[in-house]
């Protein structure tokens, strides 16, 4: 087994920025395991299944092949062959993906590959059930959190920059409803793994979290 770190926490903690930044000052590949659940999402929604019909779901998803390789140092996620990346980041996306990855045949799918990419390479994975359920044996586990108005402020700043105009209240309420489908679901919901370390970033910058993963990985090799 590589020497793996897991980063789980809801939507907006700050997981992917945090993930890629560790994983490029230790020189190990960051995997984004919610570009799986959204190539997914993505995949079933031009489909036209409704994300609400367990059955078509778990039918279908068989259908979709999605692979993650990695150009630039960079994950691209593929989806039966086509580069998906920009695709799948819309809230639309988001959504389906939190919705679909509900299903166990979905969960199976992709817990799988996840699980074969972790085998022999030295990864930061993040997602919601990483430390629970997919890397069960990791050396490092954070479950990362951030208030959800800090987190709304930082989707509207991330999309102000983007002159894209937005209401704070309603992404906050996005945020809420997206914590509640993740924490109350069947299979894997969200929650932190016994052996996570609790990292609130409300009040921290990106460096002061990283600074404090750099310690929990140098913890472990002392
Ligand atoms: O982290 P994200 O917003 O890209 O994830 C999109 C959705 O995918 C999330 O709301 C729930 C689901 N997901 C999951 O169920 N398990 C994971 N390991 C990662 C994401």
């Amino acid at each position: 087994m590589g020497y793996n770190i897991a980063i789980d926490g809801p939507a907006g903690a700050g997981k992917s920025t945090i993930a890629r930044k560790t994983a490029k000052q230790l020189g190990f590949i960051y995997v984004d395991t919610g570009a799986m659940y959204r190539a997914m999402g993505v995949f079933l929604m031009r489909e036209g299944i409704d994300p609400a019909d367990a059955d078509a779901v778990s039918a279908k998803c068989t259908e979709a092949d999605i692979t993650i390789r990695y150009e630039n140092g960079e994950q691209v996620v593929y989806l039966n062959g086509e580069n998906v990346n920009s695709v799948i980041r819309t809230e639309q996306a988001g959504t389906m993906a939190s919705l679909t990855s509900q299903n166990p045949d979905v969960r199976k799918k992709l817990v799988e590959l996840q699980q074969r990419l972790a085998a022999d390479a030295d990864v930061v994975m993040d997602g919601r059930d990483i430390g629970t359920c997919v890397l069960p044996d990791a050396q490092v586990k954070v479950y990362l959190t951030a208030g959800s108005r800090v987190r709304a402020k930082r989707r509207y700043d991330e999309l102000a920059a983007k002159g894209e105009s937005c209401d704070i209240e309603k992404i906050e309420a996005d945020i809420i409803e997206r914590d509640r489908q993740d924490m109350t679901r069947e299979i894997s919901p969200l929650r932190q793994a016994e052996d996570a370390v609790l990292v609130d970033s409300s009040d921290m910058t990106i460096e002061e979290v990283a600074a404090r993963i750099m310690e929990l990985v140098s913890d472990t090799v002392d």
